[in-house]
């Protein structure tokens, strides 16, 4: 069996992302499986070259391992023959300028979302990218979750008929690390270090959108900061300038609505972190990260409203689970195979920069329309 070595760059390896599901749960992962096969039964086996900051951290990092290639030195990585990807998984907003020296060195180049903190960027970003040829890819991952594969099998099923509303409910309690240690990171909450949920999210809200109901037509998005005041990595407190918490509806296609709340301010009554309840004609759906639970229109129920009485049904158990049917692997290893093969094999992939750009101009949007308090509508972007 031939066996085609791709170099890729990881840049950011040591944050949360970088590491555990771009290093470990996909590449290191591909490798424990054998590689990616392509077609023609070759594989391609990635070979991390994994850049960062600060050296200890890297050999460390490496040598848990057993890798040896890292450097600190992004210039001497892009310069080498034997890489062809650079991948990045930085904080947002060290993104561009990186992903500009990638463009100038020629790497095909996959990047964690948001593409960059700006559309008018990204959009550059993604037409730098198409003049030189390259080939790009930007990470949509919860599109491979568990739960919203069975929906969107749901939807292409034609399950609902006509599909009305979708209602997103996400986000958990974010500790804000006075008494107890905050699980994400501080940048996340300062808008002068490229946080805020708003910019965080709609690009993931913008790509399950799409891709399961229809093109977004307009937004209407409130923000807050609900936690005024933080504590960072080192135990100092710092001023939250950043939205926590963004309330949203969203106009698509075919007249459906879909309302998202995402909040780091809100504890969790649900099955999962994060769940779309889809209403259609003929049925409706909750689905979260990995389960997926209809309730079909000749098995609904009848509730009559009497506040007089106590709840007589038990309503969630009136749905049923949508069965899995296939084995579902993590999603961002399934959506890296799918980018090595667009590289190395010319497959399609259609996540590229300007669906990236296309997400990122819904969270500017959605900002603008919370600022200037009122809907915005949202204007196609052309290579
Ligand atoms: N796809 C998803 O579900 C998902 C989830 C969380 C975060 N993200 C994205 O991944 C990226 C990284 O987020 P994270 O949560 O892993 O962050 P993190 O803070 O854990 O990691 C950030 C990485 O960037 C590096 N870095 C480079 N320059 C830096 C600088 N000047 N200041 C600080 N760090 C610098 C850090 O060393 C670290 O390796 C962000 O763009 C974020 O939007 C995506």
């Amino acid at each position: 069996m031939t066996r085609r070595s791709i170099g890729i760059i990881v840049n950011g390896v040591t944050g949360r992302m970088g590491y555990r599901q771009h290093l470990v749960r996909s590449l290191l992962a591909i490798r424990e499986s054998g590689g990616v096969t392509m077609a023609d039964g070759t594989t391609i086996w990635p070979e991390p070259v994994l850049v960062g900051r600060n050296e200890t951290k890297l050999r460390e990092l490496a040598e848990r391992h057993g890798l040896t290639d890292w450097t600190t030195d992004l210039t001497s990585a892009l310069a080498r023959e034997d890489v062809e990807i650079y991948f990045d998984a930085q904080v947002t907003q060290q993104r561009e300028k990186a992903i500009r020296r990638a463009i100038e060195a020629g790497k095909h180049i996959y990047t964690e979302k948001p593409l960059a903190e700006d559309t008018a960027a990204a959009l550059d970003l993604a037409r730098a990218a198409d003049a030189a040829g390259l080939r790009t890819g930007v990470v949509q991952d919860k599109l491979f979750l568990p739960g919203l594969r069975k929906l969107k099998r749901l939807i292409d099923g034609g399950f609902f008929g006509r599909i009305l509303s979708v209602r997103g409910e996400f986000g958990y309690w974010v500790f804000e690390g006075d008494w107890q240690p905050a699980q994400r990171p501080s940048w996340n909450y300062r808008a002068e270090d490229g946080g805020g949920i708003t910019s965080d999210m709609f690009p993931h809200w913008h790509y399950v959108l799409e891709e399961l109901f229809g093109r977004v037509n307009a937004v209407s998005c409130v923000t807050a900061t609900h936690v005024p005041e933080r504590v960072d990595e080192d135990g100092r407190t710092y001023a939250a300038t950043a939205d926590d918490a963004a309330y949203a509806v969203f106009e698509l296609d075919g007249g459906i609505i879909a309302q998202i709340n995402s909040s780091w301010g809100v504890r969790v009554y649900r099955d999962e972190l994060v769940e779309f309840q889809v209403d259609g004609v003929e049925g409706s759906a909750v689905a979260g990260l990995r389960t997926c639970r209809v309730q079909h229109r000749a098995v609904t129920p009848k509730p009559v409203w009497n506040p007089d009485l106590p709840a007589t049904e038990d309503f969630r158990a009136q749905w049923a689970e949508v069965p899995d049917n296939e084995e579902f692997d993590n999603g961002f290893k399934v959506q890296w195979e799918a980018y090595l093969r667009h590289v190395v094999a010319g497959e399609p992939f259609r996540w590229d920069f300007l669906a990236g750009a296309r997400g990122v101009q819904l969270a500017e949007l959605g900002l603008r329309s919370a600022r200037e308090g009122r809907r915005v509508e949202v204007p196609e972007l052309r290579r």
